[in-house]
């Protein structure tokens, strides 16, 4: 198995750290448009190698997507990062042209790659991601909604007092501030519903927390987190290699699922060999669904400015 990291940031670097550690592959690449940085990270990593036990091969490369060929997994990372008091909208007309080169060369030397998007405004980079390579749409997938469900699931536990892994709980809709639904009518404590131990108070506070749980952290860092988005590719590359067809919500392509068509958005996925491979219908009640409906309109609108560039 081969994997490639575009963009050695700090959330790229940290998703590699984390397959590395995992051993999901052989071959692990980073690719930087920077100057020595893919390299440098690959080489710090490597030297972890004995001390952490991976035999996974991690290499370097400053731009060239030769080092990339065949890839069975690549995830994309670059463009800026947020600041401070901006949205991930606001980034949209420098990652686009980024994110739509990248899906380019990539797929130049990895045809059949299964293309992880993490780039922000996530949701618009997944549906540009789409819609510039024409691939089949199980083998596009943008990470949001596990990044977002696993902040879920860790604002519930805060509140609960409990271990984040016995939660389950699902973020759906887009990767917003404004536009991602916490599903917390559905979310449960080793399947008991979590609104049986929740005031409504406490329930509106985690629910707010989680859909600025990236703002505030940008806030407190000066730039966009990392850990847990790296991570979170992590898991669904995890996913992908070991077949897991493990639940996550993934933003994906719509064809009438959710009400929605000709969009990408945040749904409940397996993730197994294919990619995406099964989208689940969680019943949304009348108002999550309107909710969503909102969501898919403001990415909507936010996709409309890609024909403007
Ligand atoms: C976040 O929410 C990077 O969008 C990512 O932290």
């Amino acid at each position: 198995m081969k994997v490639t990291v575009v963009g050695a940031g700090a959330v790229g670097a940290t998703c590699a750290d984390n397959i590395a550690r995992k051993e999901l592959c052989t071959e692990l690449v980073l690719l930087d448009i920077k100057e020595g940085i893919a390299e440098g990270k690959a080489q710090d990593m490597m030297q972890t190698a004995t001390l952490l036990g991976f035999d996974t091969k991690i290499t370097g490369s400053t731009n060239d997507y030769s080092k990339t060929a065949n890839s069975d997994v690549v995830v994309i990372t670059s463009g800026l990062p947020r600041k401070p008091g901006m949205t991930r909208e606001e980034l949209i007309g420098v990652n686009a042209g980024i994110v739509k080169g990248v899906c380019e060369n990539i797929l130049k030397h990895s045809p059949n790659a299964i293309i992880i998007v993490i780039s922000n405004p996530m949701d618009t980079m997944t549906y540009l991601a789409l819609t510039s390579t024409g691939l089949p749409k199980n083998r596009i997938i943008g990470m949001g909604g596990t990044l977002d469900s696993s902040r879920f699931k860790y604002q519930l536990s805060q509140h609960l007092s409990c271990s984040p892994s016995d939660l389950n709980a699902v973020v759906v809709g887009g990767h917003g501030d404004t536009t991602m639904i916490p599903l917390i009518r559905l979310a449960t404590w080793n399947s008991v519903p979590v609104t049986n131990f929740l005031s409504a108070e406490q329930q509106e506070k985690i629910v707010k927390d989680t859909m600025v749980g990236g703002a505030t952290l940008t806030a407190l860092i000066g730039t966009s987190a990392w850990y847990a988005p790296g991570a979170a590719g992590a898991a669904l590359v995890e996913a992908i290699v070991r077949d897991e067809k493990k639940l996550f919500t993934c933003c994906v392509a719509l064809d009438g699922e959710y009400g929605q068509k000709d969009i990408c958005l945040g749904v409940p996925v397996t993730i197994g060999r294919n990619g995406w491979e099964k989208i689940l219908d969680f019943g949304l009640n009348e108002s999550e669904q309107a909710a969503f409906n909102k969501s898919a309109d403001a990415v909507r609108s936010m996709n409309d400015v890609l024909k403007t560039l």
